[in-house]
């Protein structure tokens, strides 16, 4: 049984460093190397080691680190086992450089990435995107988490330094030898039995009585959260969200949970002040029929709070206006296009019928470059859910109907990547089409689906549609 509970230290990626930096008329460009390489490593406390594969050989791979406006070049070499594709997700990336699926450098070849960075503030990740083997590169290891700062968030004062930290999830199986059992097999979930945080299976963190900002990225393949902090009586502890896929809010929302799915970032302030001397449980209440819950599923990693504070700044109330200049897309109540989300046969995945590999029809949507356009998607049956992500844009959530739920207070409260449709639910977003024109995919990011092949694309153009 797998139950070695909080016993080893939650694991921080280490910064990316750049091989050089130049100016080039007032742009700076920082020039990285990335390389997917395999590696072994003592994942599973107590058994053997298992078989990765992941970005400069650790998982999560180097987290990047990148001012707004300063540009990136990324040489990522493929030194693994299988083609690869890399995708910054959240990103204004220009299409050519976005990890197309059939872009693919072969086991050998490299690529250079070009990425502007112009984004305001905020937590994206990179990951493979190779055309029918996402689910398993990410599962042996190649993602990474990606912030963006700008000066405007700087100054609001968040908990910053060792107090600002990212929790990548993910999920495993484990052979007896300590391997990773494959994710293959199933062509309709993956979920594991075991569960991670930065790599490390059920982590404890030390933590001091403040206030702590935690970036939280689903990097699972196929299992979404509920999450909550309970404290030793079992009780949940109110926190602060204060950010999603896009950055920051326009406020902050108070709430005692966070469902966030596959692709998802949501960003909380929890204050561990009143918790000094005790323990407290990251715990997930989600309640999903087609997402497979174990014996330890229902905790995530636990945070031993101890007596002292080090460092007192930045420990304030969290501001009540965080983003006042959030650029909500024009409001447009004519449906552009709707998306059904559906089972096409057996084991493969659609949208409107049309999957990845039908090239003459794949591109869906050509909204014009500038563009807002309101986009209904359709969960069309069957108990699995879809968490739709569309790549370059930032989308709101309008209205969600159908199921039991509407948007989450968190939903709405700034802008989107990824929108979780649930069986029965039909989602409407608004998004801006742009600021890059090009080809773009969209599809499920259960990655399982996604190589199944719940993957098609639009095409942000110059001509009308
Ligand atoms: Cu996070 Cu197209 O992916
Ligand atoms: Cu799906």
């Amino acid at each position: 049984a797998y139950n070695y509970m909080f016993q080893n230290a939650l694991p921080i990626p280490a910064v990316a460093v750049p091989d050089f930096t130049e100016e080039f008329g007032g742009r700076t460009v920082q020039f990285y190397t990335c390389a997917i390489e395999s590696f072994t490593k003592q994942i599973y406390p107590n058994l053997g080691l298992a078989h990765m594969t992941g970005y400069n050989g650790t998982s999560p791979g180097p987290t990047y680190v990148i001012p707004r406006g300063t540009e990136t070049i990324i040489r990522y070499l493929n030194n693994g086992e299988v083609s690869a594709a890399v995708h910054l997700h959240g990103s204004y990336t220009h299409s050519v450089w976005d990890g197309w699926a059939s872009d693919e450098m072969a086991v050998g070849q490299w690529k250079d990435y070009y990425y502007p960075n112009s984004e305001t503030a905020r937590s994206i990740w990179y990951h493979d995107h190779a055309d029918g083997h996402t689910a398993s590169d990410a599962y042996y290891g190649q993602a990474g988490v990606y912030l963006i700062t700008d000066s405007a968030e700087d100054a609001l004062g968040l908990p910053a330094g060792k107090y600002d930290v990212p929790l990548a999830l993910t999920d495993h199986s484990f052979q007896a030898n300590g391997d990773l059992a494959s994710p293959n097999g199933n062509p309709i979930n993956f979920c594991g039995d075991v569960l991670s945080v930065n790599g490390q299976p059920w982590p404890y963190m030390s933590v001091e009585p403040r206030k702590y900002r935690f970036r939280v990225f689903d990097m699972s393949l196929s299992r979404a959260y509920d999450l909550f902090f309970a404290d030793p009586s079992g009780n949940w502890i109110t926190f602060q969200v204060i950010a999603s896929d896009s950055g920051l809010f326009g406020s902050p929302v108070t709430s005692n949970d966070l469902v966030i799915a596959m692709g998802e970032r949501y960003e909380v302030v929890i204050d561990f002040s009143m918790y000094a001397g005790k323990n407290i449980t990251l715990g997930n209440n989600m309640q999903q029929a087609q997402i497979q819950e174990f014996a330890n599923t229902n905790k995530v990693m636990q945070f031993n709070v101890g007596s002292t504070v080090s460092d007192s700044s930045n420990n304030g109330a969290v501001p009540s206006t965080l983003n006042g200049n959030i650029q909500w897309p024009a409001q447009r109540t004519t449906v552009d296009h709707t998306f059904n989300f559906q089972m096409g046969g057996e084991s493969t995945w659609t949208i409107n019928g049309v999957d990845f590999s039908d090239v003459n029809n794949r591109i869906l949507a050509r909204p014009t470059q500038g563009s807002v356009q309101l986009w209904e998607l359709h969960h069309t049956g069957g108990p699995a859910v879809h968490p739709v992500h569309v790549h370059l844009v930032n989308m709101q959530v309008v209205s969600r109907t159908g199921g039991s739920r509407g948007v989450l207070p968190y939903e709405a409260a700034g802008l989107k990547d990824v929108v979780l449709l649930e069986p029965g639910e039909t989602v409407r977003v608004l998004a801006f089409f742009g600021p890059a024109n090009g080809v773009y995919m969209f599809h499920c990011h259960n990655l399982v689906h996604e190589d199944n092949t719940m993957m098609d694309a639009f095409n942000v153009t110059y001509l009308q549609e």
